[in-house]
């Protein structure tokens, strides 16, 4: 056995978690609807909900025939609440066919991904699959500083194959849920403690001093940049506006027409709504920036000869002041209406 092993089965006899309702059983179900409540949800919180859940439906059959209404209401203020229409969904392929004996055909249910999969079948049958949950991709992720984010499907491989390697030849259940335990209450993820790690000298992130860097964080979305121009159409002291379209970030709010950098304004108001315009003022571009985008918009005021595109949509700048407008059209307006336009 590795020495990684060793030390996560032997600290799991003294300072894992023993008795809980759904160790000390080979009940594949007890041990199924166990794992599923635990998917992003801490032991404390599955123990107030787990032996009311089997004791309404203490079989895969009684689970089964149930409405999903009942089952619902089970779960509910445990969240995640596709988990239990999965469940329940999975329970009725189950109490036809059998429980599934391999991970594949665990797999194939509703809900149960691979390493769900690998538990149960540990658990419920001691057979020997390496897991890889949120906890012990964490734990994983320090103990060999592992340089990529977790959820990249690369780094995941990776760490897939990390966990493969280490899996002992024996004791796999002890060790399992050595690991799964070790993690959520030793290498958690804010302020873990190291001091009382078991495989602290086998830490790479300790030896450097850097557990906080891992795992690495989610890399940031890149900022996707569009330049544009907002046409400000002015007739008769009143200013040209759209309701945009639902969807979108500015949908249902009202904005000026834009149109890209390529082209005249000129030839594209009389394009778009038959009318004559002069450019009588470009302003200095100004920057929108938002978490993943960031605008750059070019204002160009012009005067049009004649209302048109629907008397509605031309209004005086403080009264467009009144509707719902995005922030940079909010600034352009303020200026035109402290301008006295
Ligand atoms: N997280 C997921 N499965 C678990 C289990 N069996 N014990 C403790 N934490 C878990």
């Amino acid at each position: 056995m590795s020495e990684f092993a060793s030390l996560i089965t032997d600290w799991q006899l003294h300072h894992g978690r023993h008795q809980l309702p759904w160790q000390g059983t080979r009940d594949p179900y007890r041990i199924w609807v166990s794992e599923i409540m635990l998917q992003q949800t801490q032991v404390i919180t599955v123990l107030n909900y787990y032996p009311r859940f089997m004791k309404r439906f203490p079989t895969v059959q009684a689970l089964a025939s149930a409405e999903e209404a009942d089952v619902l209401a089970l779960w509910s203020g445990l969240g995640y609440y596709s988990r239990a229409r999965h469940l329940h969904r999975a329970a009725r392929q189950v109490a036809g066919a059998g429980f599934p004996l391999t991970l594949a055909g665990w797999q194939a249910l509703p809900g149960v991904g691979r390493s769900t999969a690998a538990a149960i079948l540990v658990f419920a049958y001691g057979d020997r699959h390496p897991i890889l949950d949120g906890n012990v991709k964490r734990v994983l992720a320090r103990v060999f500083a592992c340089e990529g984010f977790p959820g990249a499907p690369d780094v995941e491989r990776e760490l897939w194959a990390l966990a493969e390697g280490l899996l002992p030849e024996n004791r796999v259940e002890s060790y399992i849920q050595g690991l799964m335990d070790m993690g959520a209450t030793v290498c958690t993820r804010h302020r873990p403690r190291c001091p009382v790690c078991p495989v602290q000298f086998q830490c790479r992130a300790f030896a450097m001093d850097a557990v906080g860097r891992y795992p690495v964080a989610r890399p940031a979305r890149p900022v996707k940049e569009r330049t544009f121009r907002m046409l400000l159409l002015r007739h008769a002291g009143r200013l040209f506006m759209e309701r945009r379209k639902s969807g979108g970030i500015w949908g249902g709010l009202w904005s000026f027409p834009e149109m890209e950098m390529e082209g005249s304004p000129e030839h594209f108001v009389r394009e778009q709504w038959g009318l004559e315009g002069v450019v009588s003022k470009r302003h200095p571009p100004v920057q929108h920036v938002l978490t993943h985008r960031r605008f750059v918009i070019h204002a160009v005021e012009m005067d049009v000869g004649m209302e048109g595109g629907g008397s509605s949509q031309w209004h005086r700048p403080g009264d467009a002041l009144k509707l719902a407008l995005p922030v940079p059209v909010r600034r352009l307006v303020e200026h035109l209406s402290d301008r006295g336009d």
